[in-house]
């Protein structure tokens, strides 16, 4: 059963631990991470930007596929399914197709109006049970057509947004989406407690989790990070086992082509790497 993000975070913040977001873009993502939050007895969160729901067909396509698969593979460990960088029109298709979570990015709006648009969002979200998260500051990059600059959130506007009553919220802290730049400064963790000064339970997300090194992780949870977002790293770990497999030939010996042993080593890669970041974040066994 799919259920809000609400809960999982909570524990989360309170156990000093991240739950991951791991976006999917098919049905071979969706069943790699599921099966490994369920092997690792893992809370975990499935991210769907609009580009991979509409490359999927549409949001329903989506949640009837996670619903589905999330009952016949038999998976206990809470699963939330939730919008990524959600415009306001998305949100509430996602809202519509049953999401259990949903993300309202305003932070593009001038502040005045991402607070409007998360009120009217928060309140339409709880009254069906759904958690929500918001963005102050935008994340840096570019993900699926969403472009951020990068700047570090101002921690009073992110204290406005968090007095709405959002469940989780994403402020820039200097992440980027995709890979990091070589001059890459890393993360300000002096906006990030800031933050957490102003916001105090509340869960804050990471953006742009791949290629964060393992001690910026650490301490970004030590200072109330509950959920790290990561898409990059498992499209690239999937894209380089591929990429073996057909460099070394295998698609042309025997069967080698048929897309259910195609796919297979890059469908280990995704679980490997979600397996590591599991263990890194501390979600392990918190299910
Ligand atoms: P990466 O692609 O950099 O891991 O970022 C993922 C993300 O933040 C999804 O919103």
């Amino acid at each position: 059963m799919l259920v809000s993000a609400k809960e999982m975070l909570d524990k989360a913040k309170a156990g000093h631990y991240a739950v991951g977001q791991f976006n999917i873009n098919n049905l071979e993502w969706t069943k790699c991470i599921l099966q490994t939050a369920q092997e690792l007895n893992s809370p975990v969160i499935l991210g769907v930007s609009e580009g991979a729901g509409k490359y999927m067909t549409g949001f329903k396509t989506v949640t009837e596929m996670v619903k589905a698969m999330d009952e016949e593979l038999g998976i206990t460990v809470p699963v939330a399914l939730h919008l990524d960088h959600g415009t306001y029109e998305g949100c509430y298709k996602c809202i519509k197709a049953g999401f259990s979570s949903i993300m309202f990015d305003g932070s593009h709006y001038p502040i005045e109006e991402n607070i409007e648009k998360t009120k009217e969002l928060v309140a339409v979200a709880h009254g069906l049970g759904l958690s929500i998260e918001a963005e102050v500051g935008a994340i840096g990059g570019e993900e699926d057509g969403v472009v951020g600059k990068g700047e570090c959130a101002d921690p009073d506007e992110c204290k406005a947004i968090a007095d709405l009553g959002v469940d989780m919220l994403a402020a820039g802290i200097g992440n980027i989406h995709g890979k990091y730049p070589d001059n890459w400064e890393g993360l300000s963790f002096e906006t990030l407690d800031a933050i957490q000064q102003k916001t105090g339970e509340m869960p804050l997300v990471l953006h742009g989790g791949t290629g964060i090194p393992d001690d910026m992780i650490a301490k970004s949870i030590e200072l109330g990070v509950s959920k790290i977002n990561v898409n990059t790293e498992c499209q690239l770990v999937f894209a380089e086992e591929t990429r073996k497999y057909i460099e070394a030939g295998k698609d042309l010996e025997g069967k080698g082509f048929d897309p259910r042993k195609l796919l297979a080593p890059g469908c280990e890669a995704i679980k490997a790497k979600v397996k590591e970041k599991m263990e890194l974040f501390g979600s392990v066994n918190k299910a």
